[in-house]
């Protein structure tokens, strides 16, 4: 690992072709309380570990409305305004109605009210990514590209990103907006999105992984996993890091956490050099 602790090691991608970030960024949905409702139970380490942020060189940040709800995106503001140099990408499209409840909903002068609000409670002009949270099945996925679209095109979002889709459906967007980033679930032991990964590949389309910590049932004691982990003398969550970065040049994992101490070993994984062996044998734990 690198002595200086900083996300720079874990290269650099450009969403949208023109907004230059370190691939390894933060997930601002655990600065809130349980199951994502209401404040987090330390505000004080939440707010630390926001704070900390542009020291460690984390300049991607991603949030939502619906993280708190407003929680996340006020405590952002709050810390981080004016976000010299940062990327703050948030999303809308989701409902809230009690901890760990969301519902999508995609009528598009909802997410005109998402948009507008995310632009108030972040304090900005123009918010650099905006993410559809989740395609409301409801709703015709073209009405809700449009709406999105005619946002872009007022100048209130700058990229647009698509979460928790499938080839198809970014190919649906791509006829009104170019697609900036992907957010699905993936990590070393779940694939289902290898196709939408490998789409984004070959298009220069940013793919955020959440949940990227997970490495579960591969981790147990004197597995390969833990073998490698401890030959590298890195942990179980920065080992599942490094793996994620190395799988491709557009990833870009955003680890969650409320807590400082946390942060800093998620973005050591930066500085992680797994080699190209350790690399297969790991990618075929979970194939
Ligand atoms: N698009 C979507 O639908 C969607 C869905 C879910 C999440 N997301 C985004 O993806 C981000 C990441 O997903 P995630 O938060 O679900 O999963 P994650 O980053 O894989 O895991 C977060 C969990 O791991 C713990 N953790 C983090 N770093 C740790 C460390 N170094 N040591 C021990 N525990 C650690 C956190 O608790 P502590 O706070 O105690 O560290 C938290 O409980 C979210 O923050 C959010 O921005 C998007």
């Amino acid at each position: 690992m690198s002595h200086a602790i900083n996300a720079a090691a874990s290269g650099q991608f450009k969403v949208g072709g023109d907004i230059t970030v370190n691939r390894l960024g933060f997930g601002a949905m655990r600065v809130t309380g349980r199951g994502i409702w209401g404040e987090p139970a330390d505000g004080a380490a939440a707010r630390e570990t926001l704070r900390r942020l542009p020291e460690l060189g984390v300049d991607l940040i991603d949030t939502a409305d619906s993280y708190g709800p407003f929680v996340s995106e006020d405590l952002i503001r709050d810390v981080l305004h004016p976000y010299k140099g940062l990327l703050i990408a948030t999303k809308g499209g989701l409902t809230r109605h009690g901890p760990d409840i969301w519902a999508p909903v995609g009528r598009p002068e909802y997410l005109r009210q998402c948009v507008l609000m995310s632009l108030r409670r972040l304090g900005v002009e123009r918010i650099d990514l905006w993410q559809l949270h989740r395609i409301d099945p409801k709703v015709p996925r073209d009405e809700q590209f449009d709406a999105i679209a005619r946002m872009r095109k007022e100048g209130l979002i700058r990229h647009v990103g698509l979460s928790e889709v499938g080839v198809a459906d970014i190919g649906a967007a791509q006829k009104y907006f170019p697609v900036a980033t992907v957010q699905n679930r993936y990590n070393l032991t779940d694939r289902q999105s290898e196709a939408v990964l490998d789409y984004s590949e070959a298009h220069g389309i940013g793919f955020i992984p959440w949940y990227p910590l997970a490495a579960g049932e591969l981790t147990g004691p004197g597995s390969a996993f833990a073998q490698i982990a401890r030959r590298l003398g890195v942990s179980n969550g920065q080992l599942a890091l490094a793996w994620l970065l190395k799988r491709s040049p557009v990833m870009l994992p955003i680890p969650g956490t409320g807590n400082p101490e946390h942060l800093v070993q998620n973005v050591a994984a930066a500085g992680i050099d797994l080699s190209d062996e350790d690399f297969a044998v790991l990618d075929g734990l979970a194939r």
